[in-house]
């Protein structure tokens, strides 16, 4: 790859506008400081209009337009759509969906990745381009395809492939029925044959489970496949792909070890959903290993979804730019350069307008966030790094089992981790998101609430980590479900967690559905009392002290959060979901226990952020607010856009962002 810059540009379609075009588009981007486009990703027609008859002279010559301004791309193999003629020789590569209907051409990500056609095909057009691109210098990067995600299909192929994967993985028959509990209602099978693609919502969540799992590995080995074409032409060729944050229909940390980074898709859409930001780009970060991922699509206007949403506000862009690069991107590509005129995504704002002319306010936010990215840069913030001593425990597999239950959610789990990582936010804590198997002792404290799925590996790396001296925060329903989401037959939470919590569960209560009439639990802690809601674990100390009790109806005395000592450190469990406020409380209690202390102390509704350039704290202050805010220094320090020394009370207007060093 490059050098390692701050890069800054936009997704480009040189293909939709005239090539007059071109020339005034590159030189609108250098003006706003732009380095790097994102190219191709639904141009197959154009690179191969007939099948095998290659045609690159296009993109060439849009390549060589923007280069003479100093932009370079990021080139994408282009089979998320399909042109026509894929699906009139080859009409099976198109998805079948579970109520038998074939898809058609006309839209994108239509088609299954399992078909040997299409997978022959994407082989021979990513080859074609690689080679003509190879050694390019102004090809930066690569993106795969287009955000790969589940095809939901249940063709010929994909049955067959599917019944080849499960006779990998279980002994026998007889063993996948034991796995999966298919004595239940009959479903239990005696050759690898009769299985099929679960049809039904009514499936075993195993059976639905592991189908994601295979489809999941046919998106791995699709995305593999144009991954080592293109390193088999360009051995120096970087490539990423581009992920919808917290998605869990396929695998991304699995996806995340294919690639040279990671790469993301955010729309923000409001203020309101900042804080759910911060978690996406945190997820992003800890999918990346660290920071260094790129954001191939930031929202820069309008967008077009379920419907026609809000133009952002002046300043709205800025902040999402400046959130991302505060926790790890190393690059911002917005989504898109010019609204289109035509097509399903036509009033989806560009970083200039339907008519292309640079006053519309759009662009001219940009061209002054251009401005700032290059004080960055010259602060060095690529490739910078991010230390922090909390981390919270964000399973793959939980994510994934938690959205198959019956065709619908057994719990909303980034909404859980939500519960934790907000307060950690608010107090200016750095986090990470990890994978229960990553390397855990460099942190402080982790929490991992609704660990609903383990493997008995996990949990002996949650031991090791409490008993060296890690403090570890759990909350309701721990153990709930093997690797197969069956339910395991050993009191809750398990044999090896009983012993790690000190807590054994007999009782719980589910807080999500009907009876409204019925009385919730609450919980007394610290002198306060909390409203519960989701779920409520019952808990029973063996070894464990009881830090809060429920105290009405049949839940009292029942302990609702506890603390266990093992070796070094503790084990504490949140039996319940809680109010807000408790979250508040108990977090920061936690984190100050662990001997961890804020960055700064901020108003509330101002972040601050730190990357650590050359081991030197680089401090982004992100006003999340409509208010403006006064946020009292500790020291003067170097205000970085604006180019002068701090006051010892920075003034921050609404949305407004500081950087300082
Ligand atoms: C996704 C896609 C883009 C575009 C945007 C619209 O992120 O990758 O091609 O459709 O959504 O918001
Ligand atoms: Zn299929």
């Amino acid at each position: 790859m490059s050098e390692r810059t701050l890069h800054f540009g936009a997704d480009y379609y040189p293909e939709y506008w005239p090539r007059e075009r071109w020339e005034v588009d590159a030189r609108l981007m250098r003006d706003a400081g732009m380095d790097i486009v994102r190219v191709g990703e639904f141009a197959w027609r154009v690179f191969e209009p007939e099948e095998g008859a290659y045609d690159f002279e296009l993109f060439d010559a849009a390549i060589e337009v923007l280069g003479r301004y100093g932009i370079r791309v990021m080139l994408c193999t282009p089979t998320a759509a399909i042109p026509v003629w894929v699906q009139q020789r080859y009409p099976d590569v198109n998805v079948l969906d579970v109520s038998g209907r074939r898809r058609s051409w006309g839209a994108r990500k239509n088609w299954c990745y399992s078909n040997p056609t299409m997978r022959r095909l994407s082989r021979s057009i990513t080859d074609a381009m690689a080679q003509h691109y190879a050694g390019h210098p102004n090809v930066v990067a690569w993106q795969t395809d287009n955000e790969f995600s589940y095809s939901g299909c249940v063709c010929d192929h994909c049955a067959a492939a599917f019944r080849r994967w499960l006779a990998t993985r279980y002994e026998s028959p007889e063993a996948l029925n034991r796995a999966w509990g298919l004595r239940f209602w009959s479903m239990d099978i005696h050759d690898f044959d009769e299985m099929m693609p679960p049809l039904e919502r009514a499936h075993s969540p195993a059976h639905l489970l592991d189908y994601r799992r295979f489809q999941s590995d046919q998106v791995m080995a699709f995305n593999r496949e144009q991954v080592e074409t293109i390193k088999a032409a360009d051995c120096a060729a970087k490539v990423t792909h581009n992920f919808m944050t917290t998605y869990s229909g396929i695998d991304y940390r699995e996806l995340a070890r294919d690639l040279d980074f990671v790469a993301n898709d955010m729309y923000p859409r409001d203020i309101t959903r900042l804080e759910d930001c911060a978690y996406g780009h945190d997820v992003i970060r800890g999918y990346n290993g660290g920071p260094g991922f790129w954001m191939n699509e930031l929202q820069c206007g309008y967008i077009n979804r379920e419907n026609q949403l809000r133009t952002p506000p002046p300043g709205m862009i800025r902040l999402w730019t400046h959130q991302a690069i505060s926790q790890g991107a190393d690059a911002i590509i917005y989504f898109r350069w010019r609204s289109c005129t035509g097509g399903c995504e036509q009033f989806h704002s560009g970083v200039v307008q339907h008519d292309g002319d640079p006053v519309s306010r759009s662009y001219r936010e940009i061209v002054a966030i251009g401005e700032e990215v290059q004080r960055l840069r010259s602060e060095g913030v690529a490739g910078s790094s991010i230390e922090n001593s909390v981390a919270i425990l964000r399973s793959f597999d939980v994510a994934r089992a938690m959205e198959l239950y019956y065709g619908g959610r057994l719990f909303d789990y980034d909404a859980e981790l939500q519960r934790y990582y907000r307060p950690i936010l608010r107090q200016n804590v750095g986090v990470d998101v990890v994978h229960p198997e990553d390397d855990l002792s460099r942190y402080r404290v982790v929490f991992a609430p609704l660990l609903m799925l383990t493997t008995p590996d996990q949990i002996e790396g949650l031991r090791r980590y409490v008993a060296e001296g890690g403090v570890l925060v759990t909350s309701y329903r721990l153990g709930a479900y093997d690797l197969h989401a069956v339910v395991p037959t050993e009191t809750l939470p398990g044999d090896s967690l009983v012993e790690l919590f000190g807590v054994r569960i007999h009782e719980y209560d589910c807080l999500m559905t009907d009876a409204p009439a019925d009385p919730t639990p609450l919980v007394a802690w610290d002198g306060e009392t909390y409203g519960t809601c989701v779920w409520a674990d019952m808990l029973e100390p063996t070894t464990a002290e009881v830090l809060a009790r429920y105290t009405n109806e049949w839940y009292a005395p029942f302990a609702a959060v506890t603390r266990n000592r093992v070796g070094a450190g503790q084990a504490i469990y949140v039996g319940a979901g809680l109010d807000e406020a408790f979250y508040a409380h108990l977090v920061p209690w936690i984190v100050a226990e662990a001997g961890v202390s804020p960055f700064l102390e901020t108003p509330e509704g101002v972040v601050a952020k730190v990357r650590l350039v050359e081991g030197q704290p680089l401090c982004f202050l992100l006003n999340m607010t409509t208010q403006e805010q006064v946020v009292p220094l500790p020291r003067e320090m170097h205000d970085v856009l604006r180019g002068c020394a701090t006051p010892p009370e920075l003034i921050l207007s609404p949305r407004d962002v500081a950087v300082l060093r």
